[in-house]
């Protein structure tokens, strides 16, 4: 496992292989969301979609690691969707409901999608009035969206949730979500913005391929610019990064 990177409380572990890779990141996330639930009586987790997730969805829904979580404490919301209804092959919350909720037994009320089939800003709009709802603070203090573990991947071209390279939404410091058209996919997105990512207790990016082993240097490698490496933008204050990568997304890296 390699030594701690750049951030205080950043830690990056480089595993051998994909399966090394899954394994890690189920394991880490039950152990993750079971101290949640051991220190303050449930977990709230921010799912990440994209395609790296998936098996570790399925890890997480099988076996050891699920008969280990108590699923009835555990609320789900996503850190971004795609604008498409949620039996769209492309929703991140069809992903996750294939993959996980459909073989836990996490009730559904306890599951808080993003509305990707409304009108976009509605969506956003909606999204966190139910974040800010939800994390309503006890009077006077304010809400603050504090997720337990909120899982990330990172894109090749160093996106993370659906906060693109040049869009506006990586230097939000006000709202909570925000739907942005992104000009390069020519698609509308609802993400979580850094406010809340910045927030939250525990951080887990997960890489995978060579694909990425270039915007894995740039996170890690380049100044800090969060307009061209939005996953730079994530820093939580009070919050601990880990970044579970494989040896082919590590491959850039300058070695400790
Ligand atoms: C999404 C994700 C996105 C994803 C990266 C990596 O909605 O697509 O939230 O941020 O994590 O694009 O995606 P892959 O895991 O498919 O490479």
């Amino acid at each position: 496992m390699d030594a701690q990177r750049g951030e205080p409380g950043t830690t990056l572990e480089v595993l051998e292989d994909t399966p090394a890779l899954v394994s890690a990141a189920a394991t880490t996330m039950a152990r993750l969301m079971e101290r949640a639930i051991r220190e303050r009586g449930r977990c709230t987790l921010a799912l990440s979609g994209g395609s790296t997730p998936r098996p570790v969805y399925g890890r997480l829904a099988a076996g050891e690691l699920a008969d280990r979580i108590r699923w009835r404490d555990v609320h789900v919301f996503w850190g971004d969707e795609r604008c498409v209804p949620p039996d769209d092959a492309a929703s991140n919350y069809r992903m996750a409901r294939e993959a996980l909720l459909d073989h836990v037994p996490l009730p559904a009320e306890n599951v808080h999608r993003m509305h990707g089939e409304l009108d976009p800003p509605q969506a956003a709009a909606d999204y966190e009035a139910q974040l800010r709802r939800f994390f309503a603070g006890r009077p006077p203090l304010p809400p603050t969206a504090r997720f337990d573990v909120v899982l990330l991947g990172l894109g090749d071209d160093g996106h993370t949730a659906s906060l693109f390279p040049g869009q506006a939404a990586v230097r939000e410091t006000e709202r909570w979500v925000l739907a942005e058209y992104v000009e390069k996919l020519a698609a509308w997105r609802l993400t979580l913005t850094p406010v809340v990512l910045d927030a939250a207790r525990h951080v887990v990016f997960l890489v995978s391929g060579t694909g990425k082993a270039e915007a894995l240097r740039r996170v890690f490698q380049e100044p800090r610019d969060v307009d061209a490496v939005p996953a730079q933008a994530v820093r939580p204050s009070r919050g601990e990064v880990t970044w579970l990568v494989d040896r082919a997304a590590a491959g850039r890296l300058e070695p400790r």
